[in-house]
């Protein structure tokens, strides 16, 4: 007699690596585009794109193998995923699991969008925002105060 069809395809679980979960619905593609992925990576990646999800009705999840996140690119996922996990797998267990936060302070990751920002002189100073809302983000730049929005993020990420 036939199996009942398989109503539930789960991505397969990874051996050694970084599962990332809970992202917003559609943002897995900016997730592989911050973790540099679109450019030829040599381990196995699974995404999962407006899955179920019991918080939030859908969302995205990610699976690198054999990686870690830098700092530098948990700072620029914070801005698009504030409420992500980031799960470190070890032979195949859970080994750690964090919840993203929002750093106070943004620190050498986007540039001003202001012309005459000192920020954006010859002399090399680093940009930096300080968070000035949340949900959606918005930054501020610490030294012309200009303003920076989501859309103006997402396109530096
Ligand atoms: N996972 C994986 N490979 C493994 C272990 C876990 O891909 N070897 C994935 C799971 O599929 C899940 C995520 O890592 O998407 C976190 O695993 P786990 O903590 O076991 O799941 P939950 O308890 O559902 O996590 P949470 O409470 O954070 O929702
Ligand atoms: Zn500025």
């Amino acid at each position: 007699m036939e199996r009942e069809v398989e109503r539930e395809l789960k991505i397969q679980k990874i051996k050694n690596g970084t599962v990332i979960d809970h992202l917003p619905a559609g943002s897995g593609l900016t997730v592989l585009h911050i973790l540099g992925i679109d450019k030829g990576y040599k381990n196995a990646v699974s995404i999962a794109i407006n899955v179920p999800s019991k918080r939030w009705g859908m969302k995205d999840v990610v699976k690198v193998e054999d990686r870690i996140l830098r700092p530098e690119e948990t700072d620029k996922l914070s801005l698009i995923a504030p409420e992500a996990t980031i799960n470190i797998i070890r032979d195949y267990k859970v080994s750690g699991k964090n919840k993203v936060t929002i750093p106070n302070d943004i620190t050498g990751v986007l540039k001003c969008g202001n012309p005459s920002c000192i920020t954006n002189k010859r002399e090399p100073i680093t940009p930096v925002f300080s968070v000035e809302k949340n949900k959606p983000i918005v930054l501020r730049c610490k030294f012309c105060e200009r303003i920076m929005e989501r859309d103006s993020i997402e396109a530096q990420l």
